[in-house]
């Protein structure tokens, strides 16, 4: 039952930046992101996410209240952050625009955090920008975080712009737009795509967002699989060229082994955390 500071100190081990673990694929991914790509079965059960995240050092583990109600007993040292909506992937945007509902309300998560004891720091929500729904998840990501503040708890917005009027998501320009909505929103961070330009990807795309995000902190998401030293040095780059105040990963951390995971997830945590250079990740 932390206050706000106890919170963020614990979510950011004091460093002001964020390594958050992303663990609600399970609904937005159903189970693509967990079978085959020579994923053993049993790390596609979701006790798999939990194992990672209590052996590995990370500084909150995202997922659905559901999962944390079935494990989180067994696994009562993770800091946890509540997904408050997901969607799955199965209706494309071509068909409908995204409408991700809230599914609880912070009084339920308050309720929760204190009938568990469960370290439960923050929530997590998503916005897809631009969607025909964007006024109605608008408003109730700026519901969730005047509640979750009085109530100590730090809430990071996941903004991904996306629907039949969006034409590129990844515009650096409107990946800023993006930031600033979260900023007037007053979310404590806010999770977004990392900007491209001509299909690249760069560091210096990010200067744009981070400007508009002001107070609150940027964070890009991880996207699909690559090599261990490709995200590593995509992560330092976006930290120290782009500005970004740490990562918020997911595939790239669970689609491995237990052991391989949890070096992930540490060596993924020096470079945030800890400021650690490249070559000293690269050795974990
Ligand atoms: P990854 O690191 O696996 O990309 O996870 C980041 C994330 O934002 C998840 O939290 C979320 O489930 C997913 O990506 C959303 O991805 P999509 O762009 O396919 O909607």
């Amino acid at each position: 039952k932390g206050t706000y500071v106890e919170n963020m100190k614990m979510i950011t081990h004091g460093s002001g930046n964020l390594m958050l673990f992303a663990g609600d694929q399970k609904v937005e991914h159903l189970n693509d992101d967990f079978f085959g790509k020579d994923i053993a079965t049993d790390d596609a059960s979701p006790e798999h996410l939990f194992r990672i995240a209590k052996e590995g050092r990370i500084g909150v583990f995202a997922t659905q209240l559901g999962l944390i109600a079935k494990y989180g007993k067994d696994y009562r040292e993770i800091p946890y952050l509540v997904k408050l909506n997901s969607k799955t992937h199965l209706v494309k945007t071509d068909q409908k625009d995204p409408l991700s509902p809230q599914l609880y309300s912070i009084d339920q998560i308050v309720r929760f955090r204190d009938q568990t004891g469960l370290a439960i720091t923050g929530v997590g929500y998503t916005i897809y920008l631009g969607s025909e729904y964007e006024g109605e998840m608008i408003r109730e990501a700026a519901q969730i975080i005047y509640e979750a503040h009085q109530h100590g708890l730090i809430v990071v917005l996941w903004i991904y712009p996306r629907g039949k009027a969006v034409k590129d998501e990844k515009d650096p320009h409107l990946i800023a737009g993006a930031a600033g909505v979260a900023s007037a929103l007053g979310a404590d961070f806010v999770k977004v795509n990392a900007p491209k330009k001509d299909g690249s990807s760069s560091a210096e795309l990010m200067k744009e967002a981070v400007a508009a995000a002001g107070k609150t902190k940027l964070v890009c998401a991880g996207g699909s699989s690559v090599s261990g030293e490709d995200f590593l040095k995509q992560l330092y780059d976006q930290i120290h060229t782009g500005g970004a105040s740490g990562n918020a990963t997911g595939r790239n951390i669970h689609q491995k082994t237990l052991d391989e995971a949890v070096r992930m997830c540490n060596a993924v945590s020096a470079i945030t955390i800890d400021n650690a250079e490249i070559a000293a990740a690269l050795k974990i």
